[in-house]
C-alpha cells in the first residue's frame, strides 16, 4: 500500500522576529533561514518517517527546486513524479515570533501550474486501497480527487489553508478529513464548539472519519458515534510551523500500518510535540524511533 501526497513544495524563508510586523511598521529580523517546506512536502516527509512507502507529486521550479527534491529524497520519499517547470518554485515568507508562533504569506509559484496531463501521468502509478493525501495549496484539486475516486484510492483531505473554493470540491469522496477548528468551522458552519463541529461534520459526511486538531487543546477523532480525545504532549514551543503536518503524516502513517486509532492519535500527538520544540518546517519532523522512544509527558 502506497501513500501519494499530491501537494505543495515550498522554499520557506523564515524570519525570526520579536513580534509580528504591524501595519506601517518596518521591523528588523534577528535571523533569516531557508528551509524546505510546503504542506505537501512536510506531510510526505512525516509519512515516510512514520514508516510507509510515500510518493510526492506536484511541481517545483527548474532553477530553484532541486533543494526541495533533495530534501524529499533524503527522507526516503519517491520524487520521480515531481514535475520541474520553467517558473519559480512556491515559497513562503514566515515570521517566527518569540512565543514560537508563526504568520505565513504564501506564493504559489509552480504549485499552481499542475495540468490534467500531469495528474493523469501520476495516477497511473496507484491502485485501489492506496492513500491520497491532499492539502489546499495546489491547483487541479477536483480533478485529482475525481481520478483517485475512480481508482478506488482512500482520499484524505487536510483543507489547509482554507478558502471558499473548498466547497466546490467533491467532498463526498473524502474518507478522512483532518482539519483545525477554523477549517472545521468553515465546513460545518459551526463556530467555537469543537464537539458540535466534529458531530456536524460526521453527520454531513457520514462515510468519512474526522480528525479535528485543536492546538493546545489536543485533538478529537470522530466517526459516527465513536469519539476519541487526545491531549497534547507538553513541550516548550520554539516554532509551531509544520506541527500540524507532522501530526497528519504520523497519524495516517499509523493508520496505513493498521495501528488502532487511539494509538495512532497518541503517536501523532507525540510527533507533533517534538516538531513544536524545533525550528523550521521539514527539519523539525522527527523519526519514528525518536517518537516511540520519547519521554515527553501529557
Ligand atoms: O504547514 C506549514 C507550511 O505551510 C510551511 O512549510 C509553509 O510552506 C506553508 O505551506
Amino acid at each position: 500500500m502506497k501513500a501519494l501526497v499530491f501537494g505543495s513544495l515550498n522554499i520557506d524563508n523564515v524570519y525570526t522576529v520579536d513580534h509580528f510586523v504591524k501595519p506601517g511598521e518596518t521591523l528588523s529580523s534577528e535571523e533569516l533561514k531557508f528551509f524546505c517546506g510546503g504542506k505537501g512536502l512536510n506531510q510526505a516527509i512525516a509519512l515516510s518517517r512514520s514508516g510507509v512507502e510515500t510518493w510526492q507529486a506536484g511541481a517545483v521550479g527548474k532553477a530553484d527546486g532541486q533543494m526541495l527534491i533533495d530534501c524529499l529524497d533524503n527522507a526516503g520519499v519517491n520524487t520521480k513524479l515531481v514535475e520541474k517547470k520553467d517558473m519559480p518554485s512556491g515559497h513562503a515568507i514566515i515570521q517566527n515570533n518569540s512565543s514560537g508562533e508563526n504568520s505565513i504569506i504564501l506564493f504559489g509559484g509552480s504549485n499552481m501550474s499542475i495540468t490534467k496531463e500531469n495528474v493523469l501521468k501520476v495516477m497511473e502509478h496507484f491502485e485501489k486501497g492506496d492513500f491520497l493525501i491532499l492539502q489546499n495549496e495546489i491547483n487541479q484539486m477536483s480533478f485529482i480527487m475525481e481520478c483517485a475516486h475512480k481508482i478506488g484510492m482512500k482520499i484524505v483531505l487536510n483543507p489547509s489553508p482554507i478558502n471558499e473554493k473548498i466547497n466546490e470540491l467533491p467532498l463526498e469522496y473524502v474518507s478522512y478529513f483532518i482539519l483545525n477548528e477554523i477549517e472545521g468551522a468553515v465546513l460545518s458552519g459551526i463556530e467555537n464548539d469543537e464537539e458540535k463541529i466534529a458531530q456536524k461534520l460526521s453527520e454531513k459526511y457520514p462515510d468519512a472519519q474526522i480528525v479535528l486538531t485543536l492546538g493546545k487543546n489536543g485533538s478529537v477523532y470522530r466517526c459516527k458515534d465513536t469519539v476519541i480525545k487526545q491531549p497534547i504532549y507538553k513541550v516548550k514551543a520554539v516554532d509551531t510551523t509544520a506541527a500540524g503536518d507532522t501530526f497528519t503524516g504520523f497519524f495516517f502513517g499509523s493508520i496505513m500500518k493498521n495501528v488502532p486509532i487511539e494509538e495512532a492519535m497518541d503517536i501523532a500527538a507525540k510527533a507533533s510535540a517534538i516538531a513544536v520544540g524545533r525550528k523550521g518546517a521539514s527539519p523539525s519532523i522527527p523519526s519514528l524511533e525518536e517518537v516511540l522512544n520519547s519521554s515527553l509527558s501529557k
